[in-house]
């Protein structure tokens, strides 16, 4: 049996319960792989419309080559490998879609947003990447939810430290 608490018993058992809280909230906040890679898709999509309007362009078509080098760099590393027992060819498909965007972004980065050329080309780069999100999402990623369940959690975890790991090596730097 507990003996009878103190008045002073509460105090120090205070930031013990916060620290536990803390770390299941964490434990909750971890994302499956299709749901960050979902959220990748997303950053990258208002990265570009923003740019589309942005009178200083410099900041973020840094921003965008960075987003979309990590969001390449984790589906080639990490997912794909995962889904080609299930779907190579779409895979395989996928990856030269991946090296389709990355051209196409190396002519945007060498295009100044004043060059007349710079809307084109991010038109360009906007149509390569919807058709290609709009694939992922509507046919790779459902296979991968019926066929990877659970491992879906494994491989957001793997994809979260790639990420930091990337930008902590600074090989993200444009
Ligand atoms: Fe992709
Ligand atoms: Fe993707």
């Amino acid at each position: 049996m507990n003996p009878p608490l103190q008045s002073g018993d509460c105090f120090p058992r205070a930031p013990f319960r916060t620290m536990r809280t803390g770390f299941r909230n964490e434990r909750r906040d971890l994302m499956k792989a299709t749901e960050l890679l979902i959220e990748d898709h997303k950053t990258v999509k208002d990265l570009i419309q923003e740019l589309k309007s942005a009178k200083d362009k410099g900041d973020l078509l840094v921003r965008l080559e960075n987003e979309i080098q990590l969001h390449t760099q984790s589906e080639e590393q990490i997912f794909y490998p995962a889904m080609r027992e299930y779907d190579n060819e779409l895979v395989e498909h996928s990856i030269e879609e991946h090296q389709q965007v990355d051209q196409i972004l190396t002519d945007l980065v060498g295009l100044t947003g004043k060059d007349k050329n710079f809307k084109k080309k991010l038109s360009e780069l906007e149509k390569a990447l919807d058709d290609h999100i709009e694939e992922e999402e509507g046919t790779l990623f459902p296979e991968a939810e019926e066929n990877l369940g659970d491992q879906l959690d494994r491989l957001g975890e793997q994809i979260e430290n790639l990420k930091k790991d990337l930008s902590a090596g600074g090989r993200m730097a444009a």
